[in-house]
């Protein structure tokens, strides 16, 4: 192909695309599974340069399957968050949960990071790996996780996973 032919068609491409520009389709979420999340001593490391560092065990818990309203899962011990509370105050959770399911006592590794209140509520992307036939078809879905503690308890907050649709 000639120079000026990849130009025009690079040029007729780009005009094309420009044409086509509409912003996708919002996504929306269904709710997969809802649990309780223990949470044991939360340690701090204070006044860094980015703002206090948590070191919040997570000690126990389990995920209720919202569809058939059974057990999914219990949330082994040895699950952590270790989010951060930034200078301004805004909590960035980054926690990792390790899940045992129920219907074939394989794990799953979950992987959430995202933004909220500390002790209040946040949501955040999750990323979950498991070989688990049941539940395999999570490890390509887009996931969302919302944490919201009990008022005025801060050693148990209720987990809710979210599934794309
Ligand atoms: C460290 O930061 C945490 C969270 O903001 C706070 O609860 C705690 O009192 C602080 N500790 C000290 C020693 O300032
Ligand atoms: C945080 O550390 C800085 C620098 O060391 C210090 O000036 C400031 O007083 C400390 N703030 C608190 C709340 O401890
Ligand atoms: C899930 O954990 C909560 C808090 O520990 C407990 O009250 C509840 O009975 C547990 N549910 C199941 C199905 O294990
Ligand atoms: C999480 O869910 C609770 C309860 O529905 C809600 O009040 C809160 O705003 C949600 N948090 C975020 C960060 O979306």
């Amino acid at each position: 192909m000639r120079t000026s032919t990849v130009v025009a068609s690079l040029a007729a491409f780009f005009a094309g695309a420009v044409q086509a520009v509409t912003p996708a389709v919002t996504p929306q979420f269904e709710a997969l599974f809802v649990g309780v999340l223990e949470i044991g001593d939360v340690g701090t490391i204070n006044n860094t340069t980015f703002g206090s560092r948590l070191y919040a065990p997570i000690t126990g818990g389990n995920l209720t399957d919202l569809v058939s309203g059974q057990l999914a899962g219990t949330v082994l011990a040895g699950s952590s968050d270790t989010g951060i509370i930034s200078q301004s105050g805004i909590f960035f959770p980054d926690a990792v949960l390790s899940v045992r399911w129920e219907v074939d006592q394989q794990l799953a590794y979950l992987r959430a990071a995202g933004v909220g209140k500390i002790f209040v509520s946040d949501l955040a992307y999750v990323h979950l790996e498991t070989e688990s036939e049941t539940y395999s078809a999570l490890n390509s879905r887009f996931l969302l996780g919302n944490v919201t503690f009990l008022e005025g308890d801060q050693s148990h907050a209720v987990l809710t996973i979210f599934g794309a649709v």
